[in-house]
């Protein structure tokens, strides 16, 4: 059983080295120094641990931003150490620093993430309730990260507009009951004969309410087995995406596997208008 996490704000100095180490093991690298962090803390930011014990498990690193006239966390870094992901911590983070933007009359919180992957798709999307606004293009150009090297750094841009009705309701209540799943779907996908997910023919010319994407479920796993097939999987969905938000779609919702999407993972994009 796992302990109760302790969640709260960092304060001293071997705490932000922990933090720069878990940037370490999380990415190869590290993104955000101490120095920074100190700071952007002390400054409308927040640098925000998990900690199990005496394990600093997981972290949120988030500056002040502005977008338009409103003032902003912007939400640079989040991560859960491998040992500990999938137990809810990073959705209990994002919850406490939700409700500390609050505190400070911060109304969104945006950030970046790889469409690809499904893990950060399900807790963005479905869990939180977050907004894709944008597809980025190769978003940080050359990203050392270990997670994705050997991929163009694509980014959905998210905007969490975390006072919105919406996004009460959706933390009050949860994510919908499994839905029945739209019948459009833009790829036909297939298991090659090592196990991972094959694009067939992908279908441009859709234009039903709601239309299916399948995504792997492990683009890490595929990337390392197979990194030709997991860049054509980014150049695809690149191009789907910028094909399909051009024509008036959204993304409306994320299925992750099981339930009804026996073992496979979709975006639901919505047509507006
Ligand atoms: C993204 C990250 C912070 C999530 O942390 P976490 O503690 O595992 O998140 P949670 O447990 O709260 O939520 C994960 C959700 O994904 C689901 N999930 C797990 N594996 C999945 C998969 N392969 N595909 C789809 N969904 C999956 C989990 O079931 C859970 O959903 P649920 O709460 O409805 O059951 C963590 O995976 C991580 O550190 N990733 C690497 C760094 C990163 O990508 N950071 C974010 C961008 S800066």
């Amino acid at each position: 059983m796992m302990l109760e996490p302790k969640i709260r704000l960092l304060s001293r100095h071997d705490e932000y080295r922990e933090c720069e180490r878990l940037q370490e093991a999380v990415w190869g690298g590290l993104s955000v120094s101490s120095e920074v962090m100190v700071v952007t803390q002390k400054y409308g930011g927040v640098v925000l641990g998990a900690w199990l014990g005496k394990k600093m498990a997981g972290f949120i690193y988030a500056f002040l931003g502005r977008r338009g006239r409103m003032l902003i966390h912007w939400s640079h870094m989040m991560a859960v150490a491998p040992a500990y992901r999938d137990r809810g911590l990073g959705f209990k983070m994002k919850l406490a620093h939700r409700r500390l933007a609050l505190d400070r009359g911060i109304r969104s919180i945006g950030w970046t993430f790889d469409p690809l992957q499904s893990r950060n798709a399900a807790l963005n999307i479905r869990r939180l309730g977050a907004r894709v606004e944008d597809y980025v293009v190769d978003c940080y150009g050359h990203f050392p990260s270990i997670i994705e090297r050997g991929l163009p750094s694509d980014r959905f841009l998210v905007s969490w507009p975390i006072a919105s009705a919406a996004v009460i309701k959706r933390l009050r209540e949860g994510p919908p009951a499994r839905q029945v799943l739209p019948p459009a779907c833009i790829n036909k996908t297939a298991l090659n004969s090592c196990g991972l997910l094959e694009n067939g023919p992908i279908h441009y010319t859709l234009t039903a309410p709601h239309l299916l994407l399948e995504i792997p479920l492990h683009t890490d796993i595929m990337r390392e087995q197979n990194l030709a097939l997991a860049r054509g999987w980014r150049l695809k969905t690149r191009r789907i995406f910028q094909h399909y938000f051009s024509a008036g779609y959204r993304v409306k919702d994320f299925i992750p596997p099981g339930g009804t999407s026996n073992g496979r993972c979709f975006y639901v994009l919505e047509r507006r208008g």
